[in-house]
């Protein structure tokens, strides 16, 4: 029996029925029909101006995929393994509806180059959906902080008391990682925005094609250099997913705060019960499950970046069928990535932040120290190590006495070592504590608003240009 597929003309014997199981993407890459028509219908428009299709002909053909597209949307299409992929899919119907000009549709091009033009501009449209997420994301984030430029917290390193910090600050140090994210998404679009369409299977086409027609049609920047190039690397796949396994790192690393924050130990937060979810044996619990999720999907979206790193390691040129595995994992990161921002993005809108919860966690782990010593070293004429160790010793004084150092009284203080001066006590209190630290980029309230502000004017022009992406 003939084998019946399109390609099917040198085969005598038909495939066998597992073959088709295993070899087949149409499961997954349906997903890519809009952009496999658009490319379709653009081509079909280059071969007529290029006088290798009439008119005429182009429109029928056009027309046609049209049509293809509505029994698509409209869940009629039939889709059948047997088509391998969409492409062929598409094709076949195609040809079905508009009969034999259907099979002049791919003159000049080859399934090598119409997948990578298919995937690329997946992977583009991804890129700026995420890019667009990213800013409703920055733009809650500095909401929040302007509200928050004294709400003082206990700043941390090794997850112990340091220094205080206001919670508007830290969430500036979210924004600007979020800020990264977006510039390394922005520069791999434009890295990334040359059309392979017209490479054909590896080495171009005799026919008089105009590959830059069909790139500016598209909205790329210019066809890609070389043919073989073009169809067989996939490094622009690996950039979209290298740029959200970083996002995904950053937004796991703020869901733990939101863990941390709104354990019972912090209670900086509480999260809203329409963001929380109950234990099914202890009544009185309300889990974080959304930031715990936030924080686990990361997973997933790293392993979708190896995955693609080892199917492409080693392949020779040009087109080889192992590319057929960069699509699932590009459409899992995107879907993740997609949800997860929205999700997180609605958490902090809707969180409540203590305040007081906060102050109550400066007056633990004497977070003014560094600034007794501070102080002595600029005012007393004490080397740093000396005033570190005297200010050790007014540290020990106030837990002997159960306090915290901030609540030592000035006899107190001036108790622990004769060269502590009354005015001394000052530099104790919290809020001086944390303004003081008014250097660019510091803790103060001041140097908090100056961080928002210019976050701001980023971000308004990030919304401009990204308007035009
Ligand atoms: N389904 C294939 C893929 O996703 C399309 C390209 C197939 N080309 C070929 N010569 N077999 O990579």
């Amino acid at each position: 029996m003939a084998n019946q597929k399109l390609w099917g003309g040198r085969f005598s014997a038909s495939a066998a029925e597992i073959l088709d199981a295993f070899n087949a993407s149409l499961p997954f890459d349906k997903k890519l029909y809009k952009q496999d028509i658009l490319g379709s219908k653009t081509h079909a428009k280059m071969l007529a101006n290029c006088g290798i299709l009439t008119q005429e002909e182009a429109e029928i053909i056009c027309n046609g995929l049209e049509k293809v597209q509505q029994e698509i949307l409209a869940g009629e299409f039939v889709f059948k393994l047997s088509d391998e992929d969409i492409h062929m899919a598409v094709e076949s119907r195609l040809t079905e509806l508009i009969g034999d000009v259907g099979k002049k549709l791919h003159t000049a091009r080859s399934r090598n180059d119409q997948v990578a033009l298919d995937f690329r501009l997946f992977v583009q449209d991804s890129n700026q959906h995420l890019r667009t997420l990213v800013l409703t994301l920055i733009t809650t984030l500095l909401n929040i902080a302007k509200e928050h430029t004294q709400s003082m917290l206990p700043g941390m390193t090794h997850l112990q008391h340091a220094q205080p910090v206001n919670f508007g600050f830290l969430l500036c140090a979210y924004a600007c990682m979020f800020v990264r994210d977006f510039e390394r998404l922005e520069s791999s679009f434009k890295r990334n925005n040359f059309c392979p369409l017209g490479a054909a299977a590896l080495a171009g086409t005799p026919y008089k094609t105009d590959r830059h027609f069909v790139a500016k049609q598209l909205g790329f920047t210019a066809p890609t250099l070389n043919a073989t190039d073009s169809v067989s690397d996939r490094d622009f796949a690996l950039d979209f997913l290298y740029d959200s396994s970083m996002l995904a790192m950053h937004i796991s690393r703020l869901a733990e705060e939101l863990v941390l924050w709104s354990s019972y130990e912090f209670k900086f937060i509480t999260l809203s019960d329409a963001y929380s979810t109950g234990s099914s044996i202890m009544p009185q619990k309300k889990n974080p499950d959304v930031p715990e999720l936030l924080r686990g999907k990361s997973g997933r979206v790293y392993g979708n970046l190896m995955s693609l790193l080892v199917v492409m390691k080693g392949l020779p040129l040009a087109y080889n069928k192992d590319t057929q595995e960069d699509k699932e994992g590009v459409f899992d990161s995107f879907e993740t990535l997609d949800i997860s921002l929205r999700i997180l993005n609605s958490v902090l809108k809707t969180m409540q932040i203590n305040t007081d919860s906060m102050l109550k966690a400066c007056k633990v782990g004497h977070l003014s120290a560094t600034d007794l010593a501070d102080f002595l070293v600029q005012h007393c004429e004490i080397p740093f190590r000396e005033a570190h160790h005297i200010t050790g010793k007014a540290v020990a004084h106030a837990e002997s006495l159960h306090k915290d150092l901030s609540d030592l009284s000035v006899q107190e203080l001036c108790s622990v070592d004769s060269r502590i001066p009354q005015e001394a006590h000052k530099s104790l209190d919290l809020r001086a504590s944390m303004n003081s630290r008014n250097s660019y980029g510091g803790t103060s309230t001041e140097s908090t608003l100056v961080q928002i502000e210019s976050l701001n004017a980023w971000l308004n022009l990030a919304k401009n240009t990204l308007g035009e992406a």
